[in-house]
């Protein structure tokens, strides 16, 4: 049993990374089993989700999409806010439900949430009927807990506080053929004060330069069209390694490796290069398209969440940005309601969007977590007011949405076709080199491939597009 621990999780070692390789020699216990695996959160979490499935198949289990049908739950959690905890505690009534019914079902919950000491607390007391609890630093050791379990049957909890080591030839079970995420790095250094990552995925860890290129190699060689190269801070890629590179410099090799598209989530404002920027408009297979979080538009809240810049240095990264890549698409987080946020600080925020136009924007009302410096500020702003700004952010981001979607009507752009249209069978649907959704009617042999698309109809959440001819790509 290794319980999380939050003074663990916040100790900063100067320690080298060392390489671990995985084990992936399993006993056929779990052979014909099914498993359900349900992922919450981010592309990370999405990207350790084709880890777990991998892991799951490699013990001979195959994937069903009905709870009820399943020997193995897996929740793959996230803890960023309050909304997500709430979700995994709603959905595991549920498993409890099957598990009356099916006493033999396991039942397993990793992610963020596992990483978090009164999560772990609260499943030990008031949900024992959960078999497993593990952590983000701990996805490839899931199977040998699994065979534990056969013989155990008491509850293992297996989190690990302190940063795992950097695996390397971890194997995948991707979900898409044509588009790939690819971890650059894990964990991050940076400690805003209201965000859990630092704690829940420990300090930032790149994995080394020449094993990321030889990732993508094998992928493009595998018929790959796209990699998104993953971490909570890529630009800040390399700074804890010993070799002298950096983000720019990993950008640059990716992109000679000639894969058709690159992109790369998530970017931190302080550590965005004027290289960096270089190397996104020199090369043709690295998307004009960055998603970089602003936050907040007030100095003073700016300075109380920790994020090191300030509005100003903020609207001049992104004026550089536009200047040098002017079709550049730019998106951006945004959380209001920050404790104690006045109306003034809130207005400011407004007027960074008007200033910057966003292509669009995820927005969040703050949500306290346990164990970050922000959720020991006494807030005196009411809820009902968080809600109120935050309608009036969305109003404004949807605005700009729609008006950046609309100048791209009557325009040809290429798109990378990934699927059928859920809704409508007749439409498949692909993004823009700028991230933008669209759909198109076409047929199903498309699919992987990049096509010129003339931009018909925009809405302020996809485009509407139909299929032109090679020669009318300028
Ligand atoms: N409350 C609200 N939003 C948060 N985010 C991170 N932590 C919190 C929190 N405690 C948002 C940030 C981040 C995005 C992934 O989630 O905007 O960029
Ligand atoms: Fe959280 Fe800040 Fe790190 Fe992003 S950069 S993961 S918001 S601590």
């Amino acid at each position: 049993m290794n319980l999380p621990d939050l003074k663990e999780a916040r100790k900063r070692t100067n320690k080298l990374v060392f390489e671990k390789k995985v084990d992936y020699q399993f006993p056929e216990a779990f052979r014909g089993k099914k498993y359900f695996l349900k992922t919450y959160g981010c592309q990370m979490n999405m990207h350790d989700s084709e880890e777990i499935r991998k892991n799951l198949e490699l013990l001979g289990c195959k994937e069903t999409s009905v709870l009820e049908n399943s020997d193995v739950v897996v929740l793959n959690t996230c803890a960023i806010r309050e909304n997500a905890h709430d979700k995994v505690f709603g959905y595991l009534g549920r498993c409890k439900h099957l598990k009356r019914e099916k006493p033999e079902l396991l039942i397993a919950i990793g992610g963020c949430m596992s990483q978090e000491e009164n999560v772990v607390k609260e499943i030990k007391e008031k949900h024992p009927y959960v078999d497993i609890v593990f952590g983000t630093h701990n996805i490839s050791m899931l199977p040998h807990y699994l065979i534990a379990q056969l013989k155990k049957k008491e509850q293992d909890i297996e989190v690990y506080s302190m940063e795992g080591d950097v695996y390397e030839n971890i194997k995948y079970s991707r979900d898409s053929k044509i588009s790939a995420w690819v971890n650059i790095m894990y964990g991050c250094d940076k400690f805003c004060t209201y965000c859990i990552v630092p704690y829940t995925r420990g300090k930032q860890r790149s994995r080394k330069l020449e094993k990321i290129v030889a990732e993508v190699e094998e992928l493009k060689n595998n018929g790959y069209k796209e990699v998104t190269l993953l971490g909570q801070n890529v630009n800040a890629y390399g700074k804890d390694l010993e070799y002298g590179y950096d983000f720019k410099d990993l950008l640059e090799s990716v992109a000679k490796t000639d894969i058709p598209r690159i992109r790369f989530v998530t970017s931190h404002p302080w550590d965005f290069t004027d290289e960096m920027i270089c190397v996104i408009s020199k090369y043709d297979n690295v998307m004009p398209y960055i998603h970089l979080p602003l936050q907040s538009g007030s100095d003073t809240i700016l300075k109380k969440m920790g994020r090191r810049y300030t509005k100003e240095e903020y609207i001049t990264l992104f004026k550089k940005i536009k200047e040098k890549i002017p079709e550049c698409s730019i998106t951006t987080d945004i959380i209001v309601g920050f404790p104690n946020e006045t109306e003034e600080e809130f207005l400011e925020t407004l007027e960074v969007v008007n200033t910057c136009q966003f292509d669009s924007a995820f927005t969040f009302i703050y949500s306290p977590r346990e164990g970050t410096p922000a959720s020991l500020i006494k807030d005196s702003i009411s809820k009902e007011v968080k809600e109120e700004r935050l309608q009036r952010l969305n109003r404004l981001i949807n605005h700009y949405s729609l008006e950046k979607n609309k100048a791209l009507e009557g325009k040809i752009v290429p798109v990378l076709i990934l699927g059928n249209n859920e809704k409508d069978k007749s439409k498949i649907y692909g993004y823009t080199d700028t991230m933008k959704l669209i759909n198109i009617n076409g047929s199903k042999e498309l699919i992987g491939q990049i096509v010129p698309v003339k931009i018909q109809e925009a809405k302020s959440f996809s485009l509407d597009g139909i299929m032109v001819k090679e020669s009318e790509m300028v």
